[in-house]
């Protein structure tokens, strides 16, 4: 096993759930604010990152020995491939490591590859670590030449952990397919592409856990390839990561409007990415989600943001969550019902509303209640670091009135 820091972003519990779900031997050490370190038999590595919608750096521990910061000159040089002539590059990312221990490390660090005749540049600063951009550009991350050293200290114990980091995420390619699709409907709110990724990874744990199949012994972690429904695609953004993945993907909604953009959405993102149909093929459909699906061969998964109902402008109150959760669960309801009757057998990723009309959030309910009667069962990978005091996730940005409950059904046959 070797061991893995992920930097992670806004949603931790999320952020490490979506890994576990992808790792089948996933073990986890430690969980941090901003950073979980893990182990994993698999080798991972940028195309892994590319999968994570919650990590921001991925970095492979480089000893497992217990160190103090004075020996990080010496590991850093260790893990550059330098020439006399020329400079190497390096950078520090770090968590639970103060600006000025930072400020300080650099310089050592500087100093120890002078001593050995080895001229140097750091980038990034002692507050902000190098962006994936400047990894990328200077090849920091292939074990090249270049490197970054990923350092976290443990707040009780003061022990420190020590990787090189092997991927990066790249924030533009997020907003570049996010604002620059050609059909965005800010009335129906606006799944971010990260969340979609991350729903997309519960899928593959669901599908795992469903064949009951054991992961192919590999050293490199391998991505399954799957089908996939959303019965709620809206402007497709669950839809594009799939073809990002070159998964195939069968995609419906109620609103002709809703199937146009889709359309137009997945046409502009073959074009982009050169994303040929023999690679993935999709489909886009009417269908109200209620009525029975008749389709020629069952997809491995459903993943879909149902509906959130109306947009909110002001914090609803008590008397209005009622009625929009009467309607929602109802909704709900018929939904679970249908999918276990026209797409038996098939685990389903769903988000449902969560309303804040005062500090406490209000969930569905007659759903949870009905669930196991249908056939359904909730499920996670693991654990999540914090609860929605039952099997399932929260994504909620700053000031939402309306959040989104995350969870995984699995058929019960
Ligand atoms: C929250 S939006 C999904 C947004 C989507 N994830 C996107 O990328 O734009 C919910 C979608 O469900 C659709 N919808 C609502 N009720 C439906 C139903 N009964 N059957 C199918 N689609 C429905 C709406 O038209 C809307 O497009």
């Amino acid at each position: 096993m070797t061991s893995y820091a992920a930097f992670i972003g806004h949603q931790p519990a999320l952020s490490t759930v979506e890994i576990a779900a992808l790792l089948p031997d996933f073990s986890l050490r430690k969980q941090y604010k901003d950073v979980v370190i893990f182990d994993t038999s698999l080798s991972l590595n940028q195309e892994f990152l590319d999968l994570l919608g919650g990590t921001i750096a991925l970095a492979r521990s480089v000893t497992e020995q217990s160190i103090e910061l004075q020996d990080v000159p010496a590991l850093l040089a260790n893990e550059l491939k330098g020439g006399k002539r020329s400079k190497v590059v390096f950078s520090l990312r770090s968590s639970g490591v103060s600006p000025r221990q930072l400020h300080g490390l650099y310089r050592a660090c500087k100093q120890f590859l002078k001593r050995q005749g080895q001229p140097s540049r750091y980038v990034g600063t002692e507050r902000k670590a190098a962006s994936a951009v400047v990894l990328h550009e200077h090849d920091m991350l292939n074990g090249k030449r270049n490197a970054e050293l990923a350092l976290i200290t443990d707040p009780e114990t003061g022990d420190i952990w020590v990787g090189r980091t092997v991927g990066a995420q790249d924030v533009d390619a997020y907003s570049k397919r996010d604002i620059e699709k050609p059909v965005r409907d800010t009335t129906v709110g606006l799944l971010p592409p990260k969340l979609a990724q991350a729903l997309l990874n519960l899928g593959v744990f669901a599908v795992r856990t469903r064949q009951q199949k054991a992961a192919k012994q590999t050293a490199k972690f391998t991505l399954p390839v799957l089908t996939v429904l959303d019965p709620f695609c809206g402007t497709g953004v669950i839809p594009m990561e799939c073809l990002l993945r070159s998964w195939d993907v069968l995609a419906s909604d109620a609103s002709q409007k809703a199937v146009n953009g889709c359309t137009k959405n997945l046409d502009w993102l073959r074009k982009e990415r050169k994303i040929a149909k023999k690679d993935a093929t999709s489909d886009v459909w009417k269908q109200d989600a209620l009525t029975p699906f008749a389709l020629k061969k069952l997809p491995d998964i459903v993943v879909t943001e149902t509906t959130l109902g109306p947009p909110l402008e002001k914090r609803p109150t008590l008397k209005d969550v009622q009625k929009l959760r009467t309607e929602n669960d109802a909704l709900q309801v018929a939904f679970l019902q249908n999918a276990a009757a026209t797409l038996p057998g098939v685990p389903l990723v769903c988000t449902y509303p969560v309303w804040y009309s005062s500090k406490q959030p209000e969930f569905l309910r007659r759903v949870w209640d009905e669930a196991a009667k249908i056939g359904y069962s909730p499920a996670l990978p693991v654990e999540p670091p914090e609860t929605t005091e039952r099997i399932s996730l929260l994504y909620r940005r700053p000031g939402q009135f309306v959040g989104r409950e995350i969870v995984v059904w699995m058929p019960a046959q």
